[in-house]
Formats: C-alpha cells, structure tokens, sequence
C-alpha cells in the first residue's frame, strides 16, 4: 500500500471484449505504481473462473445480480445507469472509509453516467473506449452530425480515415434499425459526454492508426494506450502476464494445446467469433462444410450454446481433422506455431491479438464495428482477406474454401506473412519502454498523482 501513487477504480461493461481490454490496462497501470480497484457486477463475480494475480476486484450491482439472461437492452441498460451508480457510489464511499479514497474512476465508454457519479463524489474520470480510433471517430461524426443518418451516400469520407462504403462502416451506423437500444448506446451514448472527462483512453496504438489518431488529436485530448493483450506476447514487462486472467467461459487450455503440439507449423486453421456473435444456422453448416472439405487441420471454438446448431454428426465425422471446443485461451492459441491463419469476426480484441502475433486473417465480419476493422484488416493493414457473403449475408462453403487455400497457400499468403512482422514489431515498440503507449500511460499516472 505505502509505496502505490495513486488508487484508479476500473469499471468495464460486463462483457468479455471489454473486460479484457481494461484488466490489461489495470495491469499496466498497478506496474507504474498505481493501486487498482477493478469492479464488476455482481452477478459475473460469482461466476468468474479465476481473476488475475494482485488486483483486487470488487462487486457492484447492475441490478440483475442472479444474471440478466433475457433482459431487453433498453431495460437492462436503464436499471444498470441506476442501481450502478448507487451501487458504485456506496463502493467508492466505502473504499474511502476503507482508508483508500479513489482517485480516478477509469470508466468504459458504454457506462457514461460514469461520469456524473465521480464528478458528484469529486473524484477524476478517465473514459476508456474498447473500439479502433477509426470507429470512435465514425461514431464521432454521427453522434456530431457530421455523418447523417440513414446514409445519403453509397460511399463516405470522414477526416483521417480512407473512402468507406457502407458496408464497410459499423452496423449500427449503416443499418441501425434492427438494434435500437445498443444503436443510441453504442453511437450516442458513448460520445455524449467525451469532452467532460479528464482522460480519454483508445485501445490501439499510434503507429496502426496514424492518420486517424492525428486528426482525433485534433479535436480531443486522446491517448492510446493499447494494444491491450497480454505482456508475455510482445514487451514482456508485466512478469508471467500470459493470460487475461477474468474468464466468464472455461477455457479448455489442455485439449486444446496438446492437440496443437501435435501439429506442423502453420498448418492449422483457427476459427473463433468472439463472446457475442451467434451465428446463424445457415452459416453454421455451410462454415462446416468450408472446412469439412478443406485440406487443414481447425480448431473451432463454438460456445456450448452454439453446439446444437452444429450439423448433426459434424464432431464425429471431422473427429481425425478438427478439433471444437467450447473456449480457449485465444492469445496462447494465436501464438502457437501451428497457426497457419484465423478466421475471425474481428472484434477489435480478435483483430489486435492477430496483428500482434502476426497471424494471417480471413475476416468475417457479424455486425457492430466488424465490418470496419475488416476493412483496415484487408485494405490498410494487409493482414488478411474478407470472405464475401452471398445476396443472403451468408459466406458459402466454397469461398470458405477458396479463401484458406488463398490465404494458406497463396502468394497473398506470403504477402500477408511478411507484413505480420512489421505490425508485431510495431505493437511490441508501443509497449516497450518509451514507445507511444508507454509514454501516454506514464504521462497518465505522473499527472494523475501531481494534481
Ligand atoms: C466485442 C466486439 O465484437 C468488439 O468488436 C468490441 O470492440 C469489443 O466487444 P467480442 O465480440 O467478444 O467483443 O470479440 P472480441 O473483441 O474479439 O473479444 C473477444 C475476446 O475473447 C478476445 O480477447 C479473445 O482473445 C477472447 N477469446 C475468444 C478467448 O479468450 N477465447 C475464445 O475461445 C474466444
């Protein structure tokens, strides 16, 4: 206690992609010095697997605490935005009587009323924002005006991003009908209040988004402070940092890297869409048969909620080829050299895992900011290709086949591969000692404890 600088309570909207990010941001900050507070709900405290090393977690409650299974968005998000804040008040307040007063609440972008509950209790906010720069800033420019919905346009220019089509842009921008709740949060809600916090934190780093990230700095104070995945994999400072650490499923560590171990190098194809996107049984089967009759080893990570969609016999019958599990320890398996490439939703954490461990992408975006981060994947990045979907939005078997003997085999392959390194080397160097994110994350907790 005696030699922390200065105590940060993190609070991450309670899933998977963004607790990931903002646990590894909590690492980084406890290693400069700062005492951690990570919160959660109750409801996911009960069911946390393991939670990682020192830091210590704390329960707030989203007013659902036996699970909120079922609960329309617009319900859950408005009971969340009440009982949080009195929840997150009466934690702050205990932690102050504790004798460890907080002195900055580093809140997701998805929890804004964040905001007022450290400015009523006095304590400094940061806002931390789990999406690439250049979805931040198209969300920027809706939620400004700026960039008129529904979309006037087949194609878009925004300042520091490259022409866009509007099926390159995020669902809830192109096509924000069908989710209207997490439409306002994700576009609106989010930016709302941006200018008001102390500190915007970005999870990417400068040298990926360069352009994107100098016209933001334009306009807002921001700092990008990522990528956020695990140390071991890139700088190596945060000793024995391997993992996450905050599971909400089980990973099947064992089965599935000693069924990796018996593989040659870059010969097995990775499949895995994230904690969220259910795919739909058509493209379930026709994913199946893409790699049924393909020449390579996968392993595919399908949720045990999924399992039922698989076609029928599908494990069996794939049993000397394939391997399905129900989760698994992603970066570890990314990193693995018999990962020959991935096919990926590309959330944003999937994508910077890939990128920074150089592995080749086949981009099969479900909705939210996957389409843009599949385009910078393909187009800007050179890190992979995009499966094209058929008039029905379903990627067929055969261009699943196509595009893993293009991506495995082909000379756009090789391409990819040689640019792997340059992207591992460059997220490496933002990590390391005086690199970009390095230096905004001190910059960070120096200010945060002179004031
Ligand atoms: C969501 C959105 O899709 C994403 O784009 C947004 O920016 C953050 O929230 P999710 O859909 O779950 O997240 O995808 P992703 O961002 O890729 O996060 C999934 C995380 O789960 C990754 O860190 C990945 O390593 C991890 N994971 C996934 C596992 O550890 N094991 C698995 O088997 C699958």
């Amino acid at each position: 206690m005696e030699t922390c600088r200065a105590h940060c309570l993190i609070l991450p909207f309670p899933i998977q992609g963004h607790i990931n990010p903002m646990l590894q941001f909590a690492k980084r900050l406890q290693h400069e010095g700062t005492k951690i507070t990570f919160a959660t709900t109750k409801s996911l405290f009960k069911t946390v697997n393991e939670v990682s090393g020192s830091i210590s977690v704390k329960a707030i409650s989203d007013g659902y605490d036996e699970g909120a299974n079922g609960i329309a968005p617009e319900i859950y998000l408005l009971k969340f935005q009440k009982v949080g804040s009195e929840t997150l008040t009466e934690l702050i307040l205990k932690l102050q009587d504790l004798g460890r007063p907080v002195d900055c609440i580093i809140y997701d972008a998805f929890l804004p009323w964040c905001l007022d509950v450290a400015k009523d209790l006095g304590v400094r906010a940061g806002v931390f924002f789990t999406q690439s720069c250049a979805v931040n800033n198209i969300y920027y420019h809706v939620h400004k005006g700026l960039l008129k919905l529904p979309l006037e346009a087949t194609e878009v220019d925004i300042p520091g991003l490259p022409p866009l089509l509007a099926s390159d842009l995020p669902s809830f921008v192109s096509n924000p009908g069908p989710y209207p709740a997490t439409s306002q949060l994700v576009v609106h809600d989010q930016m709302e209040k941006i200018e008001e916090a102390d500190w915007i934190f970005f999870n990417t780093f400068y040298k990926l988004e360069e352009k994107v990230n100098d016209w933001m700095a334009t306009i807002l104070p921001v700092k990008t402070i990522g990528p956020t995945i695990p140390s071991m994999y890139l700088d190596k400072r945060l000793e024995d940092d391997k993992q996450y650490g905050l599971n909400l499923f089980k990973p099947m560590t064992n089965a599935c890297v000693s069924w990796l171990n018996e593989r040659s190098i870059n010969s097995v194809v990775y499949v895995a869409f994230g904690s969220l996107a259910e795919l739909d049984v058509v493209q379930m089967e026709e994913l199946s048969w893409g790699l049924r009759t393909s020449n390579y080893h996968f392993l595919w990570v399908v949720r045990e909620s999924e399992l039922k969609m698989l076609p029928k016999d599908f494990v069996k019958e794939t049993f000397d080829k394939g391997l399905i599990i129900s989760w698994c320890p992603q970066p570890e398996v990314l990193a693995h050299k018999s990962i020959g490439c991935f096919i990926t939703h590309c959330g944003w954490n999937s994508t910077l895992e890939a990128l920074s461990l150089g592995v080749p992408m086949i981009a099969m975006p479900q909705w939210t900011d996957q389409s843009t981060n599949a385009k910078f994947v393909k187009d800007i990045w050179k890190m992979g290709i995009k499966a094209q979907p058929d008039e029905n939005g379903i990627v067929r078997r055969d261009a699943i086949g196509q595009c893993l003997i293009t991506v495995m085999e082909g000379e756009i392959g090789q391409e990819i591969r040689k640019n792997a390194k340059k992207w591992k080397d460059l997220a490496r160097q933002a990590l390391e000692e005086g690199g970009s994110s390095d230096e905004n994350t001190k910059d960070f907790v120096s200010k945060l404890i002179q004031s």
